[in-house]
């Protein structure tokens, strides 16, 4: 299962990155605001910036919301670094960018995917990776982790290659689901990444070890 960041803020990346399970990064106009990062030289900039830190594929979102200027803005985005995957929304114009996208060879995430008949549009469109939002699903009382299994039952039964990325992801329960459930990917904050590595075992275990060791060498 890929590990990948959902973050634009360059601390959290690099911390993820240095524990050396980080996959890639997902971000988002919502997420970019966040960090303050406006103006599309500075965007431009940021992304550059995510690029040089980790290794794998950065996910960077087009504005545009018709075909023509997602197309224009895909591209230069593409262009900045052989990492960077251009991420979609689900719509009309959204499926013929992917498809276009597809046919060039640069690679696509589509997102805000919150059933399996976008999730089936988008691998027929050909993107790299389908983004389902678990943890928005959640919110209004239903169930998103079904999501992730329903596609994943679809893009199996034709063989398709669009890879699940359990997104929205909030906390270490939902990453575990999703691993049994067979999502290629899931991006998620470093604090539900983290989150994975606590056990009180582990922390009683450890102290008990320390302290076994210090009274046997005399301390
Ligand atoms: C996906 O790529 C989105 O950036 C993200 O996972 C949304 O998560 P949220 O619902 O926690 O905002």
């Amino acid at each position: 299962m890929k590990f990948f960041i959902d973050t634009a803020n360059l601390a959290q990346i690099k911390e993820a990155q240095d524990l050396g399970i980080l996959d890639g990064v997902t971000t988002n106009p919502s997420l970019m605001a966040k960090e303050g990062i406006s103006g599309d030289a500075n965007v431009i900039a940021h992304y550059k910036a995510i690029c040089d830190i980790v290794d794998g594929d950065v996910s960077a979102e087009v504005i545009a919301t018709d075909f023509e200027n997602m197309v224009k803005e895909g591209e230069a985005l593409a262009a900045l670094n052989p990492k960077i995957v251009v991420k979609v929304p689900m719509i009309k114009d959204g499926v013929k960018a992917i498809k276009y996208f597809s046919s060039k060879g640069i690679k696509t995430n589509c997102t805000l995917v919150f059933s399996s008949g976008q999730a089936l549009l988008a691998a027929k469109a050909g993107a790299t990776y389908v983004s389902p939002f678990v943890g928005r699903l959640d919110d209004i009382s239903t169930d998103g982790l079904a999501l992730i299994e329903d596609i994943r039952l679809i893009y199996d039964n034709y063989g398709y290659e669009t890879q699940i990325l359990a997104a929205s992801v909030r906390h270490p329960m939902h990453i575990i689901e999703c691993a049994k459930m067979g999502a290629d990917v899931m991006t998620g904050p470093l604090s539900a990444i983290l989150a994975l590595l606590k056990h009180p075992l582990t922390d009683s275990g450890l102290a008990q070890f320390l302290a076994d060791h210090a009274k046997a060498a005399g301390k």
